[in-house]
């Protein structure tokens, strides 16, 4: 990126908003963005189509290197590609997403698809926003702007469950129990765990709309912009 390219991290666990937090800010700003949890699902989906046991450490990482992972970093239009294949759909799945945990946890996919990251955004003109879990503490611990996004269990489950249309209360209960061991997986592991960055501003967003949450980066942004 070039001298005056702006490079924001935005991390923290699932269904705090991040994705359309980071869409928006970067549409607003004319910056690039990066969904790094959906180069995660296409490795995780790349592993399940092809027969591997994603629950073998092992044999993950003796494959990590064989899908050739592509992130489109329109904001308008974000696309993600295994192999010249469009992954978009069949990464959203419940499988992929129960899946997801082993697979990231594991060191080599790791080393790999951060090495994608630092790629992408050290060539995103203008700057780019990276949404993820370790982009602030691992990734880019020189981006200019670290926000770490949180919400109580409740409200992550809430905008999950809205997310997959689901109605009644079991199916947020279900959701919420998913979610919680999936933070917990991805908290608990060895390389580079979910975690807020010592210089990321935090931002709780249970009781903030989207577009209050969207305002307040913005914000943050044009003031690192500004000499502050
Ligand atoms: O943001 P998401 O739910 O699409 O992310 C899917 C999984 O990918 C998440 O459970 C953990 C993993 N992930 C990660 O380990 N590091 C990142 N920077 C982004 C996602």
């Amino acid at each position: 990126a070039a001298p005056s390219a702006v490079i924001v991290a935005i991390d923290g666990p699932s269904g705090t908003g991040k994705s359309s937090t980071s869409k928006a800010v970067a549409a607003k700003l004319g910056l690039r963005y990066l969904d790094t949890g959906a180069q995660y699902r296409a490795i995780t989906w790349w592993m399940i189509t092809n027969g591997i046991d994603t629950d073998d450490a092992d044999a993950v990482a003796l494959a990590a290197g064989k899908p050739a992972i592509v992130s489109g970093t329109d904001p308008a239009a974000p696309t993600i590609t295994v192999d010249g294949v469009d992954a978009s759909g069949p990464i959203r799945t419940r499988e992929v997403t129960s899946k997801v945990s082993a697979v990231s946890a594991v060191p080599e996919v790791r080393a790999l698809i951060t090495d994608l990251q630092r790629g992408i955004a050290a060539e995103a003109e203008g700057g780019i926003v990276v949404e993820g879990r370790d982009i602030g503490t691992t990734v880019l611990p020189d981006a200019d702007l670290k926000v770490f996004l949180t919400a109580s269990p409740e409200a992550r489950a809430a905008r999950r469950s809205g997310e997959l249309r689901g109605k009644d209360a079991a199916d947020v209960a279900a959701t919420k129990e998913a979610l919680i061991k999936r933070d917990a997986a991805d908290s608990g592991r060895k390389t580079s765990p979910l975690a807020k960055a010592g210089d990321a501003v935090e931002v709780d967003t249970t009781e903030l709309t989207l577009e209050q949450v969207i305002e307040c980066v913005v914000t943050l942004v044009e003031e690192k912009r500004a000499g502050r």
